[in-house]
């Protein structure tokens, strides 16, 4: 079976084409900026998990001059592309396998990427563990959920000829599944927001 990894190795080099980054760019993005920016301080240390090409982590580098910006991802090739970028530091690592010490960032992001995890508690643990006392982790996850069928029958038919696979994505989470998770793992919700078919949640270390 072809991993995700390798799937996205395969699409990296067509990645941060436009056909690719239509709706990050004019939705998924800023709408996930938007969410988290009166939480962001100019000298924060933030990592985005999955972070694919580095594209997130470019924008607000680009608002935040000061920010430190570490990104990290399971497929070789997409780092490989985000590492372009020499102003930020990109690692090859799994989610759930953080490389980084224990209370080392201010704020934890994953953008349209938890669904892939194999072990989703694995991941928030590791998220708890790297992120300071009242740290924040944002995640931004599609409401696959309640896609309306058409929706659904599109991306499956359209998820052949691309990188993204359905059934690859291990469980879709509920919020409740979601929040039952970050509780044992410390955290406590600030913010959550259903917008436009993407589901935005804040939560905080405490
Ligand atoms: C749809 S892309 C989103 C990329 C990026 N977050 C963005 O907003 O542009 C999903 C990313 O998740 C990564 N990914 C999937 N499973 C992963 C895992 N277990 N650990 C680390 N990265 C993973 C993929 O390699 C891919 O780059």
């Amino acid at each position: 079976m072809i991993t995700t990894a390798k799937k996205f190795d395969k699409v990296s080099g067509i990645y941060n084409t436009l056909i690719f980054q239509f709706i990050y760019f004019y939705i998924i993005h800023p709408l996930s900026f938007w969410f988290i920016k009166k939480n962001i301080k100019e000298n924060y240390k933030i990592l985005d998990i999955a972070c694919g090409t580095g594209i997130f982590l470019k924008k607000i580098q680009n608002k935040y001059k000061n920010l430190q910006c570490f990104g990290i991802d399971n497929s070789e090739k997409m780092i490989g592309v985000a590492k372009k970028n020499e102003n930020i530091q990109f690692l090859v690592a799994e989610a759930d396998k953080i490389p980084f010490q224990n209370n080392s960032f201010d704020f934890v992001t994953i953008i349209d990427a938890f669904y892939y995890f194999p072990d989703k508690n694995k991941a928030i643990q590791e998220c708890s563990r790297v992120l300071k006392q009242n740290g924040y982790l944002f995640i931004h996850s599609p409401a696959i959920d309640i896609f309306p069928n058409f929706l659904i029958y599109q991306i499956k038919l359209i998820s052949k000829f691309l990188f993204f696979d359905l059934e690859d994505c291990s469980s879709f989470l509920k919020i409740k599944e979601l929040k039952k998770i970050a509780e044992i793992n410390h955290f406590k919700e600030i913010r959550r927001k259903n917008i436009l078919l993407n589901r935005l949640f804040l939560f905080q270390k405490i």
